[in-house]
């Protein structure tokens, strides 16, 4: 059970939910929650619960809003696919005309299945191996980025090895202070363990051109997760052009194939009642980085692409009270939606068919863990098992951080556009579950 008083409450009451930035791709229509234009019910009887449910309009519409924002100025998306790297939702965001941002072989494997070249492919990543660096390498892709002088030297002698060059880029740790919903997604602070610290970076970029196969192309920085007010990136930003400037002057000819400055990822995306990130105010500091440095600009936005695009649909089976608390325990648990037990996230919960009685609730799933929860001490429409209910917002960080704890079957997922829905990735099958194991292991004997 979840701990008796432990999580602090969340859904305070009397605040008010405020709607997403792409609410308008989840409307109620006839009293039921739908997809666009597909009812989630209807998916929920063909492809059974706990299903991921993805708005292709919702992706297209925030890949425009963050296109529009940088309009005027020659810049790329590259769209951090660690927040979704789901086949079906890479289709979509290819089809905005982004690119992609990996940081595993798996990922750039992922992206090559979903029809991404190595030209729109950035590679980053704070523990590449040789491996995934001569895959990097091999696959032609737009750059790697580093994250120490180590890194630039192994991929100097891999791009050697295989008689190429290699576009890199520095990843630059601006050290500046970051507001965030929690330290583990604060990423550009001094000591923390991302990129070159920001005294090291020129170094390093002198290091990168003056190694063999080595072609330095682009500085890049990503500051943490779920910035709003774009003031530590305005800051950090400051910094990476006093640094090009300085590289400039310093070592012109390690300055000389630079062709972009990536400003990183992070955009808010409101789950609650946060404030929408300002993104006149991101273009605004894009347009004076570009006007500075007359180089391409990047983003690689994950969450803000595909997070409001994307709920969880899943049944209630049970509801009970125990001590004080009621309890609504859903079919979908901390292995398919791993953000609340982690980080105490809010998702907002919204039932398919709302009803006008409320209670407070615990929503909890099935794993045999007390910090299993979806949702605590929140204010719902009454629920009765067989009901269907959505943990909004859950496009980003949802399936993507989902395991087969307990041994549950990983959930489905599927992809609707206007009127029309499809699966995109089937529910795992107990099957799924033992594959590549043996209760008798193919023994080797040491001699
Ligand atoms: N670029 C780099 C180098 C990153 O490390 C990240 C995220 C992004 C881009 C994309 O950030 P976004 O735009 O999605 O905020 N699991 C956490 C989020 C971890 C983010 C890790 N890095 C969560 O569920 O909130």
């Amino acid at each position: 059970m979840p701990p008796a008083g432990g999580a602090p409450p969340r859904g305070r009451p009397g605040a008010r939910h405020r709607a997403s930035h792409l609410a308008a791709h989840w409307p109620i229509v006839g009293g039921a929650l739908h997809c666009e234009r597909v009812p989630l019910s209807a998916i929920a009887a063909a492809v059974g619960t706990p299903t991921y449910v993805y708005s292709s309009a919702g992706i297209r519409e925030a890949c425009r809003q963050l296109d529009a924002a940088l309009a005027g100025i020659p810049h790329r998306l590259h769209y951090a696919m660690k927040a979704n790297g789901s086949l079906g939702v890479l289709g979509v965001v290819r089809g905005c005309g982004a690119g992609i941002d990996c940081v595993s072989g798996g990922e750039l494997y992922r992206a090559r299945q979903a029809g991404f070249r190595g030209a729109d492919t950035f590679v980053g990543g704070v523990g590449k191996n040789e491996d995934e660096i001569a895959a990097s390498i091999a696959a032609e892709v737009a750059c790697i980025t580093a994250e120490s002088d180590d890194e630039l030297r192994l991929i100097s002698r891999v791009a050697v090895a295989a008689g190429a060059t290699a576009p890199v880029a520095i990843r630059v740790n601006p050290e500046v202070a970051v507001e965030a919903f929690h330290e583990y997604v604060k990423t550009g602070q001094s000591g923390d363990k991302f990129g070159i610290p920001f005294d090291a970076a020129l170094g390093s970029a002198q290091l990168a051109a003056s190694l063999p196969g080595l072609r330095l192309v682009g500085l890049h920085q990503h500051l943490g997760s779920q910035l709003f007010g774009m003031a530590a990136l305005a800051e950090a930003t400051g910094k990476l052009l006093g640094l090009l400037a300085r590289l400039r002057a310093e070592s012109p000819a390690a300055a000389a194939a630079l062709a972009t400055l990536d400003l990183g990822g992070g955009i808010g995306v409101r789950y609650e009642d946060e404030d929408e990130p300002d993104l006149a105010e991101l273009g605004r500091i894009a347009r004076e980085a570009h006007a500075a440095s007359g180089l391409e600009i990047c983003l690689e936005p994950g969450r803000f692409l595909v997070a409001g695009a994307g709920a969880l649909l899943t049944r209630v089976l049970y509801h009970k009270r125990s001590g004080a608390r009621t309890f609504v325990v859903t079919d979908a648990g901390m292995n398919d939606l791993l953000r609340p037990a982690l980080y105490d996230a809010y998702h907002r919960v919204e039932a398919v068919h709302a009803s006008p009685l409320h209670e407070r609730v615990e929503v909890v799933g099935p794993v045999c863990e007390s910090g299993d929860f979806l949702a605590l001490d929140r204010e719902i429409g009454a629920v009765r098992p067989g009901d269907l209910l959505t943990l909004q917002t859950a496009g980003a960080y949802g399936f993507v951080m989902s395991s087969n704890y307990n041994a549950r079957p990983r959930a489905a997922e599927v992809l609707v556009d206007g009127a029309r829905w499809g699966v995109i990735r089937e529910r795992e099958r107990h099957e799924d579950l033992v594959r590549g194991e043996r209760v008798t292991p193919e023994w080797s004997t040491i001699a």
